[in-house]
């Protein structure tokens, strides 16, 4: 019998999902064991994302992740991944400075991860670091609306966008990263009619985090949509299971095992 090997997505895939109007599933992953269980229940697209920062590292913001350390979760995800479609955040401080350092930090990302692409937040501020890595040959993913990156610029997580001015240079930083050859784009926290504005004019996928539903596709922090993390609970946050609760049981019946002397049993030694 022929094994049936599912098709690699790659960003030609992403974009002919768009043209048949067939949404993308994404999912952040940070680890071999995690990513192996994402891949194999079919996701299309894994983020290695620097929200590692909070949900491995427990940073309280994205800003501390290194770049090393991104390396370390990009290696370890794209290990466990065969065809789904892996890109790696590149986390604050190795693009905004200049668009060299920011070439520099993409090259070691593909080098030394083998993840597909990258992904950066910011618009026109950016564009300079998006061209050279563009220029390259490395596929780049945009991140605008909410911009975890720039919290101590706007000093609070709610939803982004809602003024005329700020929607309008939204529209503006999605057509010009579209131009630039960006292929995919991330919005996170913004209304859901700009969202679908957005996705409608754009020709490249528009991936949604509390974006609303007319997007192209949607994105969710792993440890979030599995109840791992209880403490962050935004609206556009949907938990498919209480994993902590099912953790936490699970460790207390273990506890009380060992104590009363009920593991291991006979059968569990030598
Ligand atoms: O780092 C991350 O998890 C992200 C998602 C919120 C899109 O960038």
């Amino acid at each position: 019998m022929t094994k049936v090997i599912a098709r690699k997505v790659t960003t030609h895939v992403l974009q002919e999902m768009k043209l048949k109007g067939e949404k993308i599933s994404m999912l952040t992953a940070y680890d071999f064991s995690m990513a192996r269980l994402v891949e194999a229940a079919g996701i299309d697209v894994i983020l290695v994302g620097d929200s590692a920062s909070n949900v491995m590292a427990g940073h309280n913001s994205t800003l501390p992740i290194t770049l090393d350390q991104m390396i370390y979760h990009g290696c370890s995800v794209v290990r466990a991944v065969s065809r789904a479609f892996v890109l790696v955040d590149m986390p604050f401080g190795t693009y905004q400075g200049n668009s060299k350092e920011a070439l520099s930090s993409a090259i070691r990302i593909m080098k030394e991860t083998g993840a597909d692409a990258v992904k950066l937040e910011g618009g026109k501020e950016i564009i300079e670091s998006i061209d050279r890595i563009l220029s390259a040959g490395i596929p780049v993913m945009g991140h605008l609306g909410l911009t975890p990156q720039s919290i101590h610029k706007f000093g609070t997580y709610v939803v982004r966008a809602t003024e005329d001015s700020e929607a309008k240079k939204l529209v503006e930083d999605a057509h010009l990263l579209e131009q630039a050859g960006c292929f995919a784009l991330v919005l996170e926290k913004i209304p859901a009619m700009l969202g679908g504005q957005v996705a409608k004019a754009l020709k490249i996928p528009v991936i949604g985090i509390g974006a609303g539903r007319y997007v192209d596709g949607q994105v969710l922090v792993l440890h979030d949509m599995l109840g791992i993390t209880q403490e962050f609970s935004p609206r556009f946050l949907r938990r498919y299971h209480n994993l902590s609760e099912e953790i936490q049981g699970s460790v207390r019946t273990y506890i009380k095992d060992i104590k009363s002397m009920e593991f291991p049993n006979e059968r569990e030694q030598y």
